[in-house]
């Protein structure tokens, strides 16, 4: 088992370059099971999560070469098999992407039903819902789901709660379906256009993605030999900006997409932040005490869940009264818990916390709670006054490359010790 240890006070200042997004390079690994040949996917995050998926396509058969850390070749000509092993499927949540991908290949699948980060229930009843109306019979129970069809045929299907994997996995499945499926009321995530854009390059008719009804007009077959690049990661972008607000940093974030951030840019500015966009950089500078601010999560373009945590820490430490009401997860304030350890002084109640700004942490053992409770943990280490522990780290190596060598480069005192 390892460990951060963080001996925080720190401004942090300088530069740091953005991987490619986690929650887009999940749902892209699986979709190439559509194309029978070779796709290079690069600008992937080499992080815990790409390379279970990256095990679990081996098993399915797919020949899988690194050309370096970020940048593989996928050979999925010879798939000999639709069942995913499921211990390895039930330890991350984005295992649900080799339904839709497996029906639309081999049109069986089997999987375990998938893990992921405990933010409280996490129903997939829109993704069955969905792969039932193209034509599939879903079986679940026992900790495995499978699904099949002798031919899966677009309809139009419409979502009654927005849902990321919902929208991507209906995508995936569509893709090579006969006739046109119309997805209503879909999510409109960066990582959704990404996907849709791997698949269009590959041959895929997928038209509106980005917005709230997307139309994907069945292609027979999809082309190999496509090089694509994974998007920039707004979630790892954003946490850094965090960071230079809880910090009282000067950060320059380099390799994103600032109008993805667009949200967020917002309300740090209402917190007292100068943020600058210049091309695929963004710079966020902040000279003082955050300002107290209200924050409401939504799909996007609204305010992220994702960085729900992270905020949560700049908040602690704001002059005033915060209150965030988490509209997406029903259990997402449990970092709070460990923050209080810190000096916090915050309390939550379901999907609502309030934050009494206190002006300053203390260092403290603590532990990540989930993949983004991780991040937060750490930025709340390095503006803490002392010596912070943060365990658990497995959850946070599932999304961030790199993620004490980016904010050592920032001037954090971080390291990385065996417990
Ligand atoms: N929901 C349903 N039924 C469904 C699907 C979702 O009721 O069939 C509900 C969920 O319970 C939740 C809401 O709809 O209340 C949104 O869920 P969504 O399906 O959008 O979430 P997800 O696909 O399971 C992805 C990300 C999460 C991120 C959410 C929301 C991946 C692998 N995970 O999850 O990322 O929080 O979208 O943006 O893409 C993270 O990266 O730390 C993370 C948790």
């Amino acid at each position: 088992m390892e460990k951060l240890v963080i001996h925080g006070g720190t401004r942090l200042n300088g530069e740091v370059t953005i991987s490619g997004a986690k929650n887009s390079a999940v749902a892209i690994l699986p979709a190439t099971l559509l194309i029978d040949g070779i796709s290079t996917i690069n600008n992937l995050p080499n992080i815990s999560d790409v390379k279970i998926i990256c095990d679990i396509l081996k098993e399915l058969g797919a020949k899988i070469h690194w050309n370096n850390n970020n940048e593989i070749q996928i050979d999925t000509r010879n798939i000999t098999s639709w069942k995913a092993p499921t211990d390895m499927t039930s330890k991350f949540r984005a295992s649900y992407y080799l339904i839709g991908s497996l029906l639309g290949r081999c049109k069986s699948v089997e999987v375990g039903s998938p893990g992921g980060c405990k933010l409280g229930a996490r129903p997939i009843d829109q993704h069955i819902k969905g792969f039932e109306l193209l034509g599939a019979k879903v079986k679940t129970g026992s900790g495995i789901i499978s699904a099949t069809t002798d031919k899966l045929v677009g309809t139009s299907i419409y979502m009654d709660t927005v849902s990321v994997g919902a929208t991507i996995n209906l995508m995936l499945a569509a893709t090579l379906c006969e006739g046109t499926t119309n997805i209503e009321n879909a999510a409109k995530e960066p990582h959704i256009v990404d996907v849709a854009n791997f698949l269009n390059a590959a041959g895929a008719n997928i038209i509106g993605a980005g917005t709230d009804v997307i139309k994907i007009i069945g292609v027979p077959k999809l082309k190999a030999n496509i090089t694509y690049s994974v998007v920039p990661d707004q979630i790892e972008a954003g946490t850094f900006m965090l960071a230079s607000v809880a910090s009282k940093g000067d950060i320059t974030i380099k390799n994103c997409v600032p109008e993805h951030l667009d949200c967020l840019s917002a309300k740090i500015i209402e917190m007292g932040a100068n943020v600058e966009y210049n091309g695929d950089e963004l710079r966020v500078i902040m000279n003082s005490r955050p300002k107290a601010v209200n924050v409401n999560t939504l799909p996007y373009p609204g305010f992220p869940t994702d960085l729900q945590s992270q905020m949560g820490v700049a908040l602690s430490i704001a002059d005033g009264t915060s209150i965030i009401n988490e509209s997406i997860w029903e259990s997402r304030f449990q970092y709070t818990t460990e923050l209080n350890k810190m000096g916090a002084n915050i309390t939550s109640q379901g999907k609502t916390a309030i934050f009494q700004g206190v002006k300053s942490l203390t260092g403290a053992p603590v532990s990540a709670t989930d993949l983004r409770a991780g991040a937060a943990l750490i930025i709340a280490g390095i503006i803490a006054q002392g010596k912070t522990e943060v365990s658990n780290l497995i959850h946070i190596d599932r999304g961030y490359e790199n993620i004490e060598s980016k904010f050592k480069a920032l001037g954090a005192n971080i390291r990385r010790v065996k417990e």
